[in-house]
């Protein structure tokens, strides 16, 4: 659509920046936090790069004072961060370790000091390892019960200061890295049919504790973030598009449409039934998962590349096992299912330094997507720019991650434009932090931290020019870009 004259952002909209656990935190083992499942997988050999963990990470447990007076100086209106499920339950159900809670009563009223709206994440992939030793965690249902368990502790205890809340982090990402092509734990490749079902797990977890949180009164918004990656037929070979309508129904619309109608698409089902890969549920799922979706408050989105879809002949290319984490443009390899589809290049888009697609104007259309097939308000719970950054005499010079917020927020103005309800927007991230797989050096944020891969660095903040950029965005209200 076009429109001659933009209405701007609403007013109250949220201009935020996100964060998670894992990779800000550190404290890996202080003040009775149990161990997770990331703490044992980084130790695996050739697993991250240059072998780097989260356990000293940027030290925001020790630093949040610090780094919260920054985000109010830039004048943010959120903070979205997780928390790491054993800090509140080390062994992820049992006795509440009241000192992890003591740790986020102490950031979410740090936050409200400063009027910062605490936006919290309640899994973000770090899950308690004696779950993973005693039932292996995500494959087994048990977990559902101590996911809501755990999920009820927190809008006990926090539920009178947190509005909002997000029940899983990239359930696609997580499951897929996880089950299907090894780079994340528990490490597995090619296990479809558990693939599957620890999805069905999952999304069982995130619909008892919507329902839960509704029941227990609370007055605040729940959804979940999906990391939405539109994507493009390659062009209009009539087998090109099907390959994206199977894509969309496997790979989008798999967790979309649970979250949001309830139901798993009905084309993707009958295809997993014909491989013997569709999830077991029991008796009561289905309107569980109904109910929930009666109650989910808003869709919450990662947006960080679209993708472009071909057909893949049943000889073709399987899951790729390997992805660019060193930072060398050109090193990601081709994916795809055989007999479906494969992502291949976008021959129109530049890239970042670790192949992600740049495409502003996805944002927009993963809006409208959700707009016109859920009509629902919208989080956007991550977008930024993954980049080598140069500290020279105190300052960074992050001008392309200027121009690449400027150009999505250009987008997403667009998409309120158009009559979507985008109530929040999170940049990922505030401060630099671990990225997974990648190390210290693929930075986020909008302050840099004076370390590298190998531990002993001061930890130091500074500013980036982008800092600046995002204060001017927020006291504008986006109207300054
Ligand atoms: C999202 C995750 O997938 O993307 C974040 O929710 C992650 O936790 C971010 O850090 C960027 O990914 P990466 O691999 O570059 O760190």
């Amino acid at each position: 659509m076009y429109f001659s004259k933009s209405k701007g952002f609403p007013k109250n909209f949220l201009w935020g920046s996100a964060s998670a656990a894992y990779q800000v935190e550190g404290a890996w083992n202080e003040d009775g936090k149990g161990v997770t499942n990331w703490d044992k997988f980084v130790r695996i050999p050739g697993k991250t790069f240059k072998a780097t963990t989260g356990d000293v990470a940027v030290d925001h447990y020790h630093r949040y004072k610090e780094d919260v007076k920054l985000m109010a100086e830039m004048g943010l209106k959120a903070y979205r961060f997780s928390i790491a499920w054993a800090r509140i339950y080390p062994n992820g159900k049992g006795a509440v370790n009241e000192a992890g809670i003591q740790f986020y009563n102490d950031l979410i009223d740090e936050c409200i000091k400063y009027e910062i709206e605490p936006m919290v994440t309640i899994y973000h992939w770090d899950l308690p390892q004696a779950l993973v030793d005693e039932y292996d965690g995500w494959e087994n249902r048990q977990v559902v019960d101590d996911y809501v368990n755990y999920a009820t502790t927190l809008f006990e205890r926090f539920g009178d200061r947190v509005k909002y809340w997000i029940t899983m982090n990239e359930q696609n990402v997580f499951t897929s890295l996880g089950w299907l092509t090894a780079m994340h734990p528990p490490g597995k490749t090619q296990d479809m049919k558990m693939f599957f079902q620890v999805n069905h797990h999952a999304n069982m977890a995130h619909a008892k504790t919507v329902l839960k949180f509704h029941e227990m009164g609370h007055h605040g918004m729940i959804g979940a973030s999906y990391a939405f990656g539109p994507s493009y037929a390659l062009d209009c070979r009539p087998e090109n598009a099907m390959a994206k309508a199977d894509y969309d129904d496997l790979q989008v619309y798999w967790w979309m449409d649970v979250y949001a109608y309830g139901r798993y698409p009905k084309a993707a089902m009958a295809f997993l039934k014909s491989i013997d890969c569709a999830p077991v549920m029991e008796e009561g799922d289905e309107a569980i998962l109904k109910e929930a979706a009666a109650h989910f408050d808003f869709m919450g989105v990662n947006y960080y590349q679209t993708a472009v879809i071909e057909y893949n002949p049943i000889d073709g290319v399987g899951l790729s096992t390997q992805m660019n984490n060193t930072g060398k443009k050109g090193t990601a390899k081709e994916s795809g299912i055989p007999g479906l589809f494969k992502n291949v290049k976008n021959p129109y888009l530049p890239t970042t330094d670790w192949d992600w697609t740049i495409d502003p104007m996805g944002l927009r259309m993963c809006c409208r997507t959700i707009t016109s097939r859920y009509d629902l308000p919208i989080v956007i719970s991550e977008n930024g720019l993954g980049a080598f950054d140069k500290l020279e005499d105190g300052k960074i010079h992050d001008d392309y991650r200027i121009a690449y917020l400027k150009a999505h927020i250009e987008e997403l103005k667009k998409a309120c434009d158009d009559g979507c309800e985008v109530l929040a927007y999170c940049t990922w991230s505030f401060t630099d932090l671990l990225s997974w797989l990648n190390g210290y050096q693929k930075r986020y944020g909008f302050i840099y931290v004076d370390r590298e891969e190998e531990e002993g660095a001061s930890m130091d903040r500074y500013k980036k020019d982008s800092y600046y950029w995002y204060k001017n965005v927020i006291e504008t209200n986006g109207e300054e870009l």
